[in-house]
């Protein structure tokens, strides 16, 4: 039996599943088809080792950055996920609220259950927004511009989501679609299926598949917010980012909800970085369950780090207070890292502080 205080993340998993009904938490943590990638996710940084070093200072350990300008007490921030009322009944404004404890950002989803308004008002953590582009343009375009007024700070578009994977486990369940409220008196967000994933159905129906490169203009014409685009997974990708402009790049491969047999983002990390070559931050997502896991991200050349089911399951836990709890271990955990291998802050940590499957082979 678990003691009552979990001591890491997938303890925190545990006592989600725990307090889930089934439906939910198979959404909040299935991935794509085979779900091949979602395992990578989180086997490939135990395939990355440390090379540390000894006798360094590092009685102070400073794990504070900047992201955008921003500065973010370590860099570890809230990935966007959808529904956080299916996880707790204060949703995303308890997420926003630990977020805040933190001193972190940040990103809520398009698809949440609490609308940017209220988000906005019942915390002062930095926000962004993530932005699903529907067909209905219009609609779309209204929420970012309602996430600026709000006092939102930049757009992530998440860019690998021209239609939903196969999850199978929602399919099998017959997920339902919880109230969206942002979209309320702006389009109907309700659908009926009788087979099949009504979250899939909800999506092919309104995500505009359509979207594509020349479209990054098309946003900048609609918001003065710096675009971040998420879901780069090749150095083809990466260059094209940087020349239409964005202001920093999200490793991520949606947590492997979308094309399965994609290599782990960790494993994706150093292409894009050699890429980008420095002219936009580089962030990253994906099977992050340990401190080690970040420190390996930024060894391998990102800038900061977003976590996403760990929000979930320590949301769906214990609330604003299990949130806060896994962000606080994470950081524990990185800040342990960080004296055993000899950094004394982030910008200390480097690629000589890691060693990778292909490291060894040469
Ligand atoms: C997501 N993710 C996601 N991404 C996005 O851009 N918009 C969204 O609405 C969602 N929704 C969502 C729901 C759930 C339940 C999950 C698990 C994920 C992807 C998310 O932003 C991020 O890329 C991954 O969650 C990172 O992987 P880990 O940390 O969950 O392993």
């Amino acid at each position: 039996l678990m003691a009552a205080e979990p001591v890491n993340v997938n303890e925190f998993q545990e006592l989600a599943r725990q307090s889930l009904p089934k439906m939910y938490y198979d959404f909040f943590s299935g991935g794509a088809e085979d779900q091949h990638t979602l395992r990578e996710n989180v086997e490939a940084f135990s395939r990355i080792t440390f090379h540390p070093r000894i006798l360094v200072d590092v009685s102070k350990i400073d794990m504070s950055t900047t992201v955008l300008g921003f500065n973010i007490s370590s860099p570890i921030m809230i990935a966007p996920t959808a529904m956080h009322k299916l996880a707790h009944p204060e949703g995303e404004i308890a997420t926003a609220r630990a977020a805040a404890a933190c001193n972190t950002i940040m990103v809520l989803s398009f698809m949440s259950t609490c609308t940017v308004e209220e988000v906005a008002s019942s915390c002062n953590a930095v926000r962004f927004l993530q932005l699903y582009v529907f067909k209905r343009r219009d609609v779309s375009a209204q929420l970012v511009q309602r996430a600026e007024r709000n006092g939102f700070k930049a757009i992530v578009l998440t860019a690998d989501t021209p239609r939903l994977g196969r999850r199978e486990a929602d399919i099998k369940n017959r997920m339902v679609s919880p109230r969206l409220k942002n979209f309320e008196g702006l389009i109907s967000t309700e659908v009926v299926t009788d087979k099949g994933s009504n979250i899939e159905a909800l999506a092919s129906g309104m995500f505009d598949a359509s979207l594509s490169w020349k479209d990054i203009e098309w946003l900048r014409s609609i918001t003065n917010l710096p675009i971040l685009i998420k879901g780069v997974l090749t150095c083809e990708d990466a260059i094209k980012a940087v020349e239409v402009g964005v202001s920093g790049i999200i490793v991520s491969n949606h947590g492997a909800r979308q094309l399965d047999y994609v290599p782990a983002t960790i494993s994706a990390l150093e292409e894009v970085v050699l890429a980008v070559g420095g002219k936009v931050p580089v962030l990253f997502d994906g099977g992050i369950r340990r401190g080690t896991d970040i420190f390996k991200a930024l060894a391998l050349g990102a800038q900061a780090v977003f976590i996403g089911r760990p929000v979930i399951y320590g949301l769906a836990a214990k609330g604003k207070h299990g949130v806060r709890r896994v962000i606080e271990m994470l950081k524990d955990e990185l800040e342990i890292t960080m004296a055993l291998s000899g950094c004394s802050s982030v910008k200390d940590i480097s690629r000589r502080h890691v060693r990778t499957e292909r490291d060894r082979l040469q």
